[in-house]
């Protein structure tokens, strides 16, 4: 099954390119295949062997009105965040579920929850009478469309019962990558002194050149009014962190520079980048752009600026060169700011296990059946095309790098 998904990825990938040099992509896609398997066999390993280990105790016992949740196959995005992977029911209203990261134990259980983009074609086991399907997703509609196929087949597209997304407009579970809590206690920093002491503008960190948001473009039309250093793929050389845990070298955000650039790959309804969460806790002035537009924007909005306020680059670029000139009036903003901070994904996580707990306690309350899965993504209505800047010519490059 984890092997018939990169499968499939490489294969997508591999038809795009069709025209070109078919026979080296495919030798390169499968140089970097046995790496991913491996990665893939290992999780499978050490998550089933916890299953195992349940089976045999008085926990999976029915009698007890415990339900097993399984993930078929948990997104990377959660998997990678120690903090989300550890999360269960124990603090939860409803605490009598339980969770198995084991794909073995789905036919087992009574919720399953599948990652849209990785759904299989077909299911390894017969769905017993009775048991809840959840599709779940943390990238853009955009994303899953294009990576996984499978999900809009017919199989499938009747069959689930709620989804967990970060689209707070029709997900049943709302996971989204972060929100903004306000602050109990507040900073006493010197924020003048921060300000008076950076000496770079903006950065942006980013690993797709090309993506539907036009990222690049927009920051290019930026660069004509202040310096943005990009960082990752599409500029120098970024080795910092792992796995989405920050290390001493992000301190350049706290020191050097005055604005992150958290911008969208995609321009879809609810969807925030997790970088803007995960950056937010630095003494930095985040820029966003993110949403459907005006009205779809991350709240409190004082704590951040938005690009949806300004009608060009041009004119962001304007406003955060006057920013970046005026210590004082940046210091307020950080100082704004200070007001909140972001407690971790582990939190929202958390709160979506709760909810799934309670759903599996009262299925009558919540007794569903999505009709038609593709309608209900609706890709065409829940994403947009930016209309803040034009598309570079159109590339051989652009086109076979389309991708969030
Ligand atoms: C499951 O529960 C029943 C009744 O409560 C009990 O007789 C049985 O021993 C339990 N099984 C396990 C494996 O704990
Ligand atoms: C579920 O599948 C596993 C093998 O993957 C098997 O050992 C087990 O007996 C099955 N359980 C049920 C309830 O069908
Ligand atoms: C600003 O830089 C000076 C000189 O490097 C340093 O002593 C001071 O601690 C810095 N202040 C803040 C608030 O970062
Ligand atoms: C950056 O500043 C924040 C907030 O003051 C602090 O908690 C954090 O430890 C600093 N991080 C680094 C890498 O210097
Ligand atoms: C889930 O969907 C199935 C198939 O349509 C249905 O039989 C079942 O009642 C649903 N359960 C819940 C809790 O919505």
């Amino acid at each position: 099954m984890q092997c018939n998904t990169f499968l499939n990825y490489k294969r997508k990938w591999f038809f795009s390119f069709l025209p070109l040099g078919t026979l080296l992509l495919y030798l390169i896609s499968q140089l970097d295949r046995p790496h991913e398997i491996d990665e893939e066999l290992a999780w499978e390993s050490a998550v089933c062997k916890n299953y195992w280990e349940y089976q045999h105790s008085s926990v999976l016992n029915k009698s007890k009105n415990t339900y097993l949740i399984t993930w078929y196959q948990m997104s990377s995005y959660i998997r990678w965040r120690e903090d989300a992977v550890a999360r269960d029911f124990k603090q939860c209203k409803y605490s009598n579920c339980m969770l198995s990261l084991c794909p073995h134990s789905a036919n087992n259980s009574d919720a399953v929850i599948f990652h849209g983009r990785n759904i299989p074609k077909t299911l390894t086991y017969k769905r017993p009478p009775g048991q809840v399907w959840i599709f779940a997703e943390d990238e853009s509609p955009l994303t899953y469309d294009y990576d996984g196929q499978h999900w809009r087949s017919e199989n499938w597209r009747h069959a689930f019962n709620w989804t967990m997304t970060y689209d707070k407009s029709k997900t049943d579970i709302y996971l989204p990558s972060g929100e903004l809590w306000p602050k109990k206690v507040t900073d006493r920093k010197n924020f003048y002194q921060i300000a008076k002491n950076k000496s770079k503008t903006a950065i942006i960190i980013s690993s797709h050149c090309t993506t539907e948001s036009l990222r690049m473009e927009y920051v290019k039309e930026l660069q004509k009014y202040i310096d943005v250093d990009v960082l990752g793929t599409c500029g120098r050389e970024w080795h910092c962190g792992k796995a989405w845990i920050h290390d001493d070298c992000f301190a350049i955000l706290n020191k050097s520079y005055k604005f992150y650039l958290a911008f969208e790959n995609a321009l879809c309804r609810g969807y925030r980048t997790e970088k803007f969460f995960e950056n937010f806790n630095y003494d930095i002035v985040m820029v966003a752009r993110a949403g459907l537009g005006k009205r779809d924007i991350i709240e409190p909005r004082d704590a951040y600026i938005s690009a949806s306020d300004y009608s060009s680059p041009q004119q962001l670029g304007i406003y955060l060169k006057q920013l970046s000139e005026n210590p004082m009036e940046y210091a307020e903003l950080l100082q704004q700011k200070s007001n909140y901070y972001y407690p971790g994904f582990g939190e929202f996580y958390q709160r979506a296990l709760c909810d799934i707990c309670e759903r599996m306690n009262n299925q009558d309350k919540y007794r569903r059946t999505i009709t038609d899965l593709v309608k209900h993504v609706d890709v065409e209505h829940s994403c947009k095309k930016p209309k803040d800047v034009e598309p570079e010519p159109w590339s051989i490059f652009s086109w076979f790098n389309k991708k969030w």
